[in-house]
């Protein structure tokens, strides 16, 4: 192992073949520089010679642990706070209001380090706080994610550096958080009401039940078509009649209007199920 190891044409093409098959990625043209620099670190962590190990190992579908390290290593993982903030608006104005009364069951399905699913949370308490949110309506929110180290930090809920600010002000940073070090975490109260596990959105949703709302945003960008539609089609099936559907802001639905129906609210856009 020299620390940076050579990628032949055929193994850009094997890897980038097994991720799409494991995940969903696709990594495109011209990554390699991608390959090469996020996967040294497994290489090395495995005691891997080069890629041709580490093919082997994979084809052999050996080792779950490198199976994990290297899809959690190829998935991009950022997000923020209140990241597309219209859309926390039209949860609490638009769907807390319209859907049927009950417990509003909301997926964060590719939460990553747990931000979406927290901004959900401290979003719906303080809409209750307004009274803009009647006070017997109660939700469960689930995040999930393939990335294995994503899902250990938004199980800790404690973050660091820009993560611990992007997105917030100041006073928000004091209200739903806790100081932790030189880090924060999120308060126990919002803690509580968010639910983390892993999960590959190529398995079958079957087990997870049934949503008032899912939040899939800055992940189908990175599938094909065909994965986008059997996916969408999916979250159709798990959505409750009315229920509604977050893609991120520079993703789109125009051919899947048969599935969802788009509504403009203010400057953000939700997908209703039809
Ligand atoms: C760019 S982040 C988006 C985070 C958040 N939804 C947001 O918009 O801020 C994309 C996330 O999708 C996850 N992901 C990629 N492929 C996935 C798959 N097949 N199943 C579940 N999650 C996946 C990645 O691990 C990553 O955390």
């Amino acid at each position: 192992m020299s620390g940076k190891e050579p990628l032949s044409a055929n193994q850009y093409q094997a890897i980038a073949d097994y991720l799409e098959k494991q995940a969903g990625i696709r990594l495109g043209l011209g990554k390699e520089y991608l390959v090469i620099s996020r996967l040294g670190g497994v290489l090395r962590e495995h005691g891997l010679a080069d890629f041709d190990a580490l093919l082997k190992l994979l084809r052999g579908g050996g080792r779950a642990s490198l199976q994990a390290a290297v899809i959690d290593a190829m998935t991009t993982n950022e997000t923020f706070w209140f990241r597309d903030p219209a859309h926390y608006r039209i949860l609490v104005d638009v769907l807390m209001r319209e859907l049927s009364p009950g417990p509003v069951r909301i997926w964060s399905a590719a939460a990553s380090t747990g931000q979406e699913a927290f901004s959900i949370a401290f979003t719906l308490h303080d809409a209750r706080s307004a009274g803009a949110i009647a006070p017997d309506r109660t939700w469960e929110i689930l995040g999930t994610d393939i990335s294995a180290s994503a899902l250990g930090q938004a199980e800790a809920a404690r973050y660091c550096g820009v993560a611990a600010t992007r997105g917030l002000m100041p006073e928000q940073r004091q209200r739903f958080f806790e100081p932790d070090g030189d880090c924060v975490q999120v308060q126990s109260a919002y803690r509580r009401e968010v639910r983390f596990r892993n999960f590959n959105l190529l398995s079958p949703f079957d087990g997870l039940g049934h949503f008032g709302v899912i939040f899939c945003r800055n992940v189908l960008i990175y599938f094909s078509q065909e994965r986008k539609r059997n996916i969408l089609e999916r979250f159709h099936r798990a959505l409750v009649p009315e229920g509604a559907l977050f893609l991120g802001s520079t993703e789109s639905m125009s051919e899947h209007t048969d599935l969802f129906r788009m509504e403009r609210h203010g400057t953000g856009l939700v997908y209703r199920k039809v």
